[in-house]
């Protein structure tokens, strides 16, 4: 029998320990179910016909062949699939969808890869082999797939201060350049995957999702039918990027084929497919004015971005997201510009706005500093704020300045010497560079139950997911330290949208909107212990309110855990199987959308330093080191947590130097890379030495643990740290990314 003390050691502080993911053995045992290993008795195969061309409109679709072919159910197109029905927009983000257009809505073809039909059989071998044969004659136009981007008309003004126009032209020190990120596209290990099951008045939906509510709403729009009628299971993803967060058309498909045909049929996007179809982040062009003082005071910043969206869909980057609020300047002006391309809809990938944004900001910056000979870190530091003149609000928690200074201090930044290619190490050249990071830090509606059972396990259910961020372990945890309970004692159960209606997978969101929600739900499973605990047992005719439930026990008030009942003894003398307690909170993300008025500026914050290797003589760059600076509230895991920041330094060395879809634009318009030998992402070789730090400032305006979440702002900022550090090693200004060997060689 453990002593009070050593329960308490041994319970304290569960919160900020660093546990192994308790998903983690289903996970490398292989028995975790992803989208795809659903299989049912009778399943059938679809794969979609994509188009060849990028621009026309389909002459003849002929599936004559295809239908006849062996083990081929059905060739669907849309004279024979049944209706679709758009989602209505909607402002509240109440369910989001960024291709409007449902498949096979009308003949018209707006870019490469865009579903014309789709066809079922038997196997998967079957059904490739009839939509190989599937006969589509297109009358072809030129596509535009143009990678300069210019307005048609005025864009609209994101935030304004001051007199940016004057205040840029009267000051002494100036930077007026144009950056560009190129279109990068979501590569989770896990292909996109729609396994649909039909019972004749209802669907049940195994989706690759970042959003099972969101996905149940948006499928019961599109199919006609009431929400009540389609259940959605996620309940392991192989990551997601942004690119699973909204339902693309193949999830339709696959849901009409089963229906159609009354039988389970499973669609598993292609690696090939992936680049065209569902989503990518979107080409940016951004023009950065900055105008300072002699010491480095910013006088006048303007942010002009322009992204790519498709033909029908009008997706916004937002470049200028963390502009105005990321560095104090009196006057400022940020506008945003959409160009309709022949390109597949775009959607948010990590860190979607600010991550592009932060490229040309932080480059910007890092140019001014070279301009005004000041050091990159002292030229930030001048120039911070406590309030968020953007919102003329201040910061519930923001320590910029202190990630700036640790992370100096830890990277041994005072050894920088700032001539190009001044610093040599082990016959190397040596590049240094910084970039300051942001992200938003807000809450979603969320709604959690926690079951307290008679055999002393613990179920807490929420109808969010875990992407493979840690959001099971990171519950886990919350939950045992609200009740005192060991953490293997605790089920989590998520990805189901028949659970209590949780938040979406995305904008670094989950852990921030869980937490009010799941400890109201524990408080009131507790209490609903001390209520069973007066019915029978030890405290049987007690007031429940002389009662209190701590460290997983009932006991007196006046008396500590020591002498109490362990709760399932109490609940197995009150002959009760369980007790149900469920938690509510609202969400501040509206705010953030403008639909009501924040008191506070909310936000995420982090320095990332970067070192480069480059040797001349053979034209070879390296990313040797990066240190990370974050402040991101309480850290709940710190192994998941640093596991989450070192993801995201590795796709930010992918973001400034490898990742690069390509649209052919002499021929068809298709993206030309897309497959894993010619789209480069970061490999284990390319990883660098990763160090991660974080700041433990709990930001308990956002919820009472003081949690925010971390799955973006790892990325951001590391794409101009490493173009920063080409520059010190090189003298070449790379404003084009991904930064490439042919950029250096001149
Ligand atoms: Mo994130 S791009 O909001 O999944």
């Amino acid at each position: 029998m453990p002593t009070a003390q050593s329960e308490t050691r041994e319970q304290d502080g569960i919160i900020g320990r660093p546990i192994p993911r308790v998903d983690g053995p289903l996970k490398v045992s292989g028995t975790a179910t992803y989208t795809s290993d659903h299989n049912f008795p009778g399943m059938l195969y679809a794969v979609p016909v994509p188009s060849t061309v990028a621009k026309g409109t389909i002459a003849k679709l002929d599936t004559s062949a295809a239908e006849k072919m062996p083990g081929v159910r059905a060739v669907f197109h849309r004279g024979n699939i049944g209706h679709f029905f758009r989602v209505p927009p909607n402002a509240d983000f109440s369910v989001v969808i960024d291709e409007r257009r449902p498949p096979f809505e009308d003949d018209t073809i707006r870019y490469y890869g865009q579903y014309v039909a789709v066809a079922v059989a038997e196997s998967f071998e079957q059904a490739q082999a009839a939509a190989d044969a599937v006969n589509v004659t297109y009358r072809e136009e030129t596509p535009d797939v143009r990678t300069k981007l210019e307005l048609p008309n005025k864009p609209t003004i994101g935030s304004q201060r001051g007199d940016a126009d004057a205040s840029f032209s009267s000051a002494p020190f100036k930077v007026d350049q144009t950056y560009v990120t190129p279109v990068e596209t979501h590569n989770p290990i896990e292909l996109h995957a729609t396994v649909a099951v039909w019972d004749g008045s209802s669907f049940t939906l195994y989706e690759s999702t970042q959003a099972v509510k969101n996905q149940q709403l948006a499928m019961s729009a599109m199919l006609g039918i009431p929400p009540e009628n389609v259940r959605v299971v996620s309940r392991f993803l192989g990551s997601g990027f942004g690119g699973k967060l909204w339902p693309w058309t193949h999830c339709v498909l696959a849901a009409a084929a089963s229906r159609n045909l009354n039988r389970p049929v499973k669609l598993v996007v292609s690696r090939k497919m992936m680049f065209q179809a569902v989503g990518h982040r979107p080409l940016t062009q951004q023009r950065i004015r900055l105008g300072a003082t002699a010491n480095g005071k910013l006088v006048s910043t303007q942010h002009d971005s322009l992204n790519h969206s498709s033909i029908l869909d009008d997706y916004e980057e937002g470049c200028s997201e963390a502009t105005p609020h990321l560095y104090q300047c009196p006057n400022l002006r940020v506008t945003n510009g959409i160009v309709h391309l022949n390109v597949g809809t775009p959607t948010s990938m990590r860190g979607p706005g600010a991550v592009p944004g932060l490229f040309a900001l932080e480059s910007a910056m890092d140019e001014l500093a070279v301009k005004l000979n000041m050091d990159p870190v002292e030229l930030r530091l001048r120039n911070d704020t406590q309030i968020d003149e953007g919102l003329n609000l201040p910061f519930t928690s923001r320590h910029l300045q202190e990630c700036l200074t640790v992370g100096a201090e830890k990277f041994g930044w005072h050894q920088r010497t700032a001539g190009i290619g001044s610093m040599r190490k082990d016959g190397l050249i040596l590049g240094w560079g910084v970039a300051a990071a942001t992200w938003i830090a807000n809450r979603l509606d969320c709604e959690a139950s926690i079951d307290l059972k008679a055999d002393g396990s613990v179920r807490v259910a929420c109808g969010t997911q875990d992407i493979g961020t840690g959001t099971y372990t990171m519950l886990a945890q919350i939950v045992a330290e609200a009740l005192g309970i060991d953490p293997d004692k605790i089920e989590v159960v998520l990805g189901d949208s028949a659970l209590p209606t949780g938040p979406l997978s995305g904008g670094s969101m989950v852990t921030a909107s869980l937490v009010p929600a799941v400890l109201e739900a524990a408080k009131n499973a507790s209490q609903k212990v001390q209520f069973a605990a007066t019915t029978a047992g030890p405290f049987s005719g007690q007031s429940a309110d002389n009662l209190l439930f701590s460290n997983g026990k009932i006991h007196r008030k006046d008396q500590t855990s020591a002498n109490g009942v362990p709760y399932e003894q109490v609940l197995q003398a009150a002959n009760i199987d369980r007790v149900s307690g469920s938690g509510r909170s609202q969400g501040d993300f509206t705010d953030l959308l403008g639909l009501t008025k924040p008191k506070l500026s909310s936000h995420s914050f982090g320095a990332q330093f970067t070192e480069v290797t480059w040797q001349p003589e053979i034209a070879r760059l390296r990313v040797n080191r990066v240190l990370t600076v974050i402040d991101a509230g309480r850290i709940i895991n710190p192994r998941t947590g640093r596991n989450q920041i070192e993801g995201a330094v590795v796709m930010g060395i992918g973001m400034a130097l490898f990742e690069h879809t390509i649209y052919d634009d002499q021929n068809h318009g298709a993206p030309i890379n897309s497959n894993l030998a010619d789209y480069v992402v970061t490999t284990n070789a390319d990883a660098p030495e990763i160090d991660v730090v974080f700041l433990d400032y709990p930001d308990t305006h956002l919820n009472a643990l003081g949690a925010r979440g971390i799955g973006e702002i790892g990325l951001a900022g590391v794409a101009p740290a490493i173009a920063s550090a080409v520059y010190h090693a090189t003298g070449i200004r790379v404003r084009e990314l991904p930064i490439r060997i042919e950029n250096l060689i001149g």
